[in-house]
């Protein structure tokens, strides 16, 4: 490897777009050096945009590539695992974003290559790079709540996501589109596994995706039960159209620590016919700076500087609770999530 980690972007959709721009302007050590996407339009557009001269309609050209170090998976999750899978054969660092996959046996393929490659793959938890999530997680380490033994995490996401992702059948549903962080939020806050969920779902604002995709929810309610006695509940709505929302409260032996607020920055209005705050628009925004960190991140672990704070088998834990959640969503029953 050069000094400059290479990096190649596969997928120029709404979450390449996030990582491209990041890594054509603010992360030190690192040069976008390919974009693949197999729509000519996507990846003509984000490449002209990003001043990047190599584009590449076959995502797997881009994964085994000898001018690239690390690739930065962001394709649809049905996609993951053919990219992650041959990118890691070939020995090339992987950030990847969530959900690990769509299904348990891709999952574990990714896993199995992960193991066997010089390369490494990091998870997109951005959450684990925001500094009011990362100062949670501090409190904790430190005993300032002593037991952690009830987290409740809400992510809601402003639109629809595109279209593949309405269907669980390609994106995992809802609860692996816009939840997987809260799953994994719950698993790294409490240092606990998952052991059983019981979930609740329904198509509250958009009936007509249920109609079209089977399974497809747009609010669920998740009651899980952890490992060591601990208890969590993960909620999650999209559309909720009001903006991007993902708060947290660890309650603890010892006290409370929270974290998120939907409101952008911390003017409030007040006149004499109301109050009125800025609601965050999107993900973008809210974790603009979460990104950046995940991204020079996967710098310092191509370089062997650092081990991935989100690994495979931290993708693969999230994607399991998801899967569990989406069968008892299914089955109207509590479901056990065996690992
Ligand atoms: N971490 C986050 O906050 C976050 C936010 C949004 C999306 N995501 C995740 O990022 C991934 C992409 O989501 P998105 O919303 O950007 O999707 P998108 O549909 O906006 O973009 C996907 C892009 O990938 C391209 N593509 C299609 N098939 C491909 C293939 N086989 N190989 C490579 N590219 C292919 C499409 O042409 C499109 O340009 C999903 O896994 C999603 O869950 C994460």
């Amino acid at each position: 490897m050069t000094d400059l980690v290479r990096v190649a972007l596969i997928g120029a959709g709404r979450a390449g777009l996030v990582h491209g721009r990041n890594f054509s302007t603010g992360v030190p050590g690192a040069r976008l050096v390919a974009i693949a996407d197999p729509v000519a339009e996507a990846r003509q557009r984000v490449a002209a945009e990003l001043g990047c001269r190599r584009t590449l309609a076959d995502p797997l050209d881009a994964a085994t590539d000898d001018g690239v170090d690390a690739v930065v998976v962001a394709s649809p999750t049905f996609t993951h695992a053919a990219v992650a899978v041959a990118a890691l054969q070939a020995g090339k660092h992987v950030l990847c974003e969530k959900p690990l996959a769509s299904s348990l046996e891709e999952a574990e393929r990714i896993q199995a290559a992960a193991d066997g490659s010089s390369g490494t793959l990091m998870m997109g938890f951005m959450r684990r790079f925001d500094a009011g999530f990362a100062r949670v997680a501090e409190r904790i380490a430190a005993g300032d709540v002593g037991d952690p033994v009830f987290v409740r995490s809400t992510g809601r996401g402003p639109g629809l996501p595109p279209e593949w992702a309405n269907d669980p059948r390609r994106s995992a549903g809802l609860i692996a589109e816009v939840n997987s962080h809260d799953l994994d939020t719950v698993r790294w806050l409490s240092t606990r596994e998952f052991e059983r969920v019981y979930a609740a779902g329904r198509a509250a604002k958009r009936p007509d995706l249920a109609a079209r995709y089977p399974g497809f929810v747009d609010l669920v309610a998740v009651t899980c039960e952890l490992s060591e006695g601990g208890l969590a509940q993960v909620d999650g709505a999209c559309p909720a159209d009001y903006g991007y929302d993902a708060r947290v409260e660890v309650y603890g032996t010892e006290g409370v620590v929270m974290a998120g607020d939907p409101r952008a920055g911390t003017a409030l209005l007040v006149r004499a016919d109301g109050a009125v705050a800025d609601p965050v628009r999107s993900w973008r925004e809210l974790f603009a700076d979460a990104y950046r960190a995940e991204d020079a991140h996967l710098v310092r672990v191509a370089r062997g500087e650092e081990a991935p704070r989100a690994g495979v088998g931290d993708g693969v834990a999230a994607l399991r609770a998801a899967l569990a959640v989406n069968r008892s969503l299914r089955e109207g029953q509590p479901v056990q999530v065996t690992g």
